[in-house]
């Protein structure tokens, strides 16, 4: 289960995100809904360790995460996409991806030198990379260098690399964003098949209602950085509030 426990960040005067209490079960993908601006990238941010709480908490299992670097909190079960700042430009997609199921897997390599137990290995981690690159739709550019990747191809390799660290707690922010028609699919998908492992806690900051709707066990909504509705989705959506910040969203998108 992960919690967090009046969770707190000030920018300067701005409170971003407001003594937010809430858990996340696993089994569950609840959606984070509410304008630009709400602080739902900033709630990330203080889950996954990249922004320091002014106040507040946050657990996992728990165990407090709070005061661990995000690298710490990776390792205790918490999955941020990776930002492609994090990638390694010049080498292949399919290095970057055998890469990082080899640091989630890295004890099986602690054996020795044992010349059959690497090379077995080594055809593990290459079968499991190649399984998440077919998974994403990104098979075909697996010899490419991320630095060449058009902006989709780019976003589903950080949803590849995220699979490749078998977290506990997904966290997926805008998954589809600048992606094209044929491109989200793959991915909701994706997150489609994820749901179905009653171990994984999902959380997805996502615009479109549609999505939402067809993919949240729960919404929570966040406006100014405060928690206003937590809930069924067809309670919450129906619920004034979300209509007026999916209006807020509309007008937005539109402009
Ligand atoms: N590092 C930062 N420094 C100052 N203000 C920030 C920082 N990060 C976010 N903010 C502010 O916090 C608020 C919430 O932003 P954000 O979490 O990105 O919203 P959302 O993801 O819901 O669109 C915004 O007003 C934004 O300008
Ligand atoms: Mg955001």
């Amino acid at each position: 289960m992960l919690e967090t426990r009046d969770l707190t960040i000030r920018f300067g005067g701005h409170v971003a995100v407001n003594s937010v209490s809430c858990a996340f079960a696993p089994g569950t993908l609840t959606a984070i809904v509410g304008p630009n601006g709400a602080g739902k990238t900033t709630y990330f941010n203080l889950i996954s360790g990249q922004l320091k709480a002014s106040a507040g908490t946050v657990s996992l299992d728990g165990q407090p995460l709070s005061g661990l670097s995000p690298s710490a909190r990776t390792h205790a079960g918490l999955g941020r996409a990776f930002q492609l700042t994090n990638l390694f430009p010049n080498l292949t997609v399919l290095e970057n991806v055998r890469l990082a199921v080899q640091a989630t897997r890295e004890g099986a390599h602690r054996r020795g030198l044992n010349l059959w137990s690497i090379w077995s290995d080594h055809k593990a981690l290459t079968e499991r990379a190649d399984q998440i690159l077919a998974d994403v739709a990104l098979k075909s550019r697996e010899h490419a260098t991320v630095a060449s990747l058009p902006h989709g191809d780019q976003r589903k390799l950080e949803v590849a690399l995220l699979m490749a660290l078998e977290p506990k707690v997904f966290m997926f922010d805008e998954p589809t964003a600048g992606m094209n028609a044929a491109e989200a699919p793959v991915i909701l998908d994706l997150i489609r098949k994820l749901k179905q492992d009653k171990s994984k806690t999902i959380l997805l900051v996502e615009h479109k209602m549609d999505v939402v709707r067809e993919l949240a066990d729960r919404i929570i909504v966040l406006h100014n950085g405060t928690l206003v509705a937590d809930g069924e989705p067809a309670e919450v959506i129906a619920s004034p509030v979300v209509q007026e910040a999916y209006l807020g969203i509309a007008k937005e998108t539109a402009a």
